[in-house]
């Protein structure tokens, strides 16, 4: 593991692997529509920051192709030991980084163009960190951010007290961690102080049911963080078992509608 000053809040063990790649079943055609609006193409050479186990990095090499480069930076060894087998497996142009966003060094001018999702809510200082990779980035290169606009709109209907309660608590372990969970929002403004034009902002909302993929993404989280949240002491065995049961309840009823944090994409130009 490198150097960090503060532990994942998410973790990283093949649990969350699993949810990340769910994650991204649901997520990818956003980002995919992201990189199409800001002009990703062959030769690129594209930063993906906070790549975890690489699954955009994957496809963004697909798109720079033989003559480009994806560089996918992580703190965590053993997501970047993921990305290494996964870039010799399929023969792509890809350089693993493992390091901490804070002692990452770029050359100026170097990249064409950086994508990051729901990495920067997890760190104090993302405007620095922003800072340093427009520094790496060439004029007129673009930036294409993913992150949560408002995560306290995570919410189901009807509402079971057992889960709302374990949501409120996801909420509040998030609000209590150094980052900024709802960064997305603050992303237009900031790109704005250092000194790029912001192209575009786009609230993505998604609204799961039982019966499609989208209700995987909170299930796949609630079986990972809520035993990550009785043992912060957040909320009690007894409680995490009666939200399990209430999401239980709640998924028998295909009536049932769960709305997910809402997320923005910001794109903007050097
Ligand atoms: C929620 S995951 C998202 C991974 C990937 N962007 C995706 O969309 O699938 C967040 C990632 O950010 C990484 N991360 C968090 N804080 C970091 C830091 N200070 N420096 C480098 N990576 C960090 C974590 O290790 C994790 O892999």
């Amino acid at each position: 593991m490198a150097k960090t000053s503060q532990p994942y809040i998410l973790g990283t063990d093949s649990q969350e692997l699993h949810r990340l790649g769910v994650q991204h079943q649901i997520w990818a055609s956003e980002a995919q529509q992201g990189w199409k609006n800001a002009g990703f193409a062959a030769g690129h050479t594209i930063l993906d920051l906070g790549c975890g186990p690489g699954f955009c990095t994957k496809e963004l090499a697909y798109i720079v192709g033989e003559s480009g480069k994806v560089l996918g930076v992580d703190l965590d060894e053993g997501y970047i030991q993921h990305l290494t087998q996964v870039a010799d497996l399929y023969h792509l142009n890809i350089d693993g980084i493992c390091s901490d966003f804070n002692d990452l060094q770029l050359k100026p001018n170097s990249i064409d163009g950086l994508y990051s999702r729901w990495a920067l809510a997890w760190v104090p200082n993302a405007k620095e960190i922003l800072q340093k990779t427009y520094d790496a980035l060439k004029p007129g290169g673009k930036m294409v951010l993913q992150e949560y606009y408002d995560w306290s709109t995570h919410q189901t209907e009807p509402q079971l007290p057992g889960l709302s309660k374990a949501i409120a608590a996801c909420l509040k372990s998030f609000k209590d961690q150094k980052g900024e969970i709802d960064i997305g929002r603050e992303l237009p403004r900031i790109l704005a102080e250092l000194g790029m034009k912001v192209t575009s902002i786009r609230l993505i909302p998604k609204l799961a049911t039982p019966e499609n993929l989208i209700w995987q993404w909170p299930k796949t989280f609630y079986y990972s963080y809520f035993p990550r949240l009785v043992h912060m002491g957040l909320l009690t065995e007894a409680e995490a078992k009666q939200a399990f049961e209430d999401h239980k309840t709640l998924e028998k009823d295909k009536n049932t509608t769960l709305f997910c944090p809402m997320m923005v994409e910001v794109i903007a130009e050097k």
